[in-house]
C-alpha cells in the first residue's frame, strides 16, 4: 500500500467490487470516459470477472486510488514483461481533475516499477488532444517515441502518441 496526502493506493480486490464499480462505472465523468477512449458500457458482472482475472496476473499491478470511502480513480503498470512496462491512469470524476493526485500517484508508481520492480523502461499511451495528460507525463520525464494509427478506431481515437520513460530519466523520490 502507498500513501500521499490523504489517499491511499491499494492493490484492487474482488472485494472492491461494488465501490470500483460505483465509482469507476457509475460516477464516473464523461470527460474521463473521453480521454480514455471509453465508448462501452459495462454490467457489474462483466467487472466482476475482469478483476478476478487481473487481481491473479502476475504481469500487472492494479492500485486503486482512494480518499476515504471514495474511489478516486485507478493507475496500473501492465504487461510486466523483463525490463518493461506499460502505464496507465484514470482519475474517474472530473471533480478530482487537477488536483496533483495524478502527479502523486504516477510518481509513486514509477518509483515502485524503476526502484522495486528494477524495470527500465515505462510506456504509456496517449490520445493528442489529451493536454492534461500530456503534461503531466511530460512534467515526468517520458518523452514522445511514436505516433501510430489505430485502423480500427473511430475518430477522435484513431492516432495515439506512444511516451516512453527510460530509468535514467527518471527523479526518484
Ligand atoms: C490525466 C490525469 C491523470 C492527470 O491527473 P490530474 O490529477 O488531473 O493532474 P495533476 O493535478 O496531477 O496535474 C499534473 C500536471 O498536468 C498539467 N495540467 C493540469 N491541469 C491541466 C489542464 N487543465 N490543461 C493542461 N494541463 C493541465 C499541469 O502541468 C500539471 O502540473 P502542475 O500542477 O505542476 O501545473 C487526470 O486528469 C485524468 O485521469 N484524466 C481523465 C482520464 C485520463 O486522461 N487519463 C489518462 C489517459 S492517457
Amino acid at each position: 500500500m502507498f500513501k500521499f496526502k490523504n489517499y491511499q493506493m491499494k492493490l484492487i480486490q474482488p472485494k472492491d467490487l461494488d465501490s470500483y464499480y460505483y465509482f469507476g462505472f457509475h460516477d464516473i465523468s464523461e470527460e474521463t470516459r473521453y480521454f480514455t477512449g471509453t465508448t462501452e458500457q459495462f454490467t457489474k458482472g462483466q467487472i466482476e470477472s475482469y478483476i478476478l482475472k487481473i487481481s491473479e496476473d502476475t504481469t500487472r499491478y492494479d492500485f486503486l486510488i482512494s480518499e476515504g470511502d471514495e474511489i478516486v480513480g485507478e493507475a496500473v503498470l501492465s504487461d510486466i514483461n523483463g525490463k518493461n512496462c506499460h502505464f496507465r491512469i484514470a482519475i474517474f470524476n472530473k471533480r478530482n481533475f487537477s488536483g496533483g493526485i495524478g502527479f502523486s500517484a504516477t510518481k509513486i508508481l514509477l518509483d515502485f516499477a524503476f526502484d522495486d520492480l528494477d524495470l527500465e523502461v515505462v510506456e504509456l499511451e496517449v490520445f493528442p488532444f489529451n493536454e492534461r495528460g500530456i503534461a503531466l507525463y511530460s512534467k515526468l520525464g517520458f518523452n514522445l517515441v511514436d505516433q501510430i494509427i489505430d485502423d480500427e478506431a473511430e475518430d477522435p481515437y484513431r492516432e495515439i502518441l506512444i511516451m516512453r520513460l527510460n530509468k535514467e530519466n527518471h527523479v526518484h523520490g
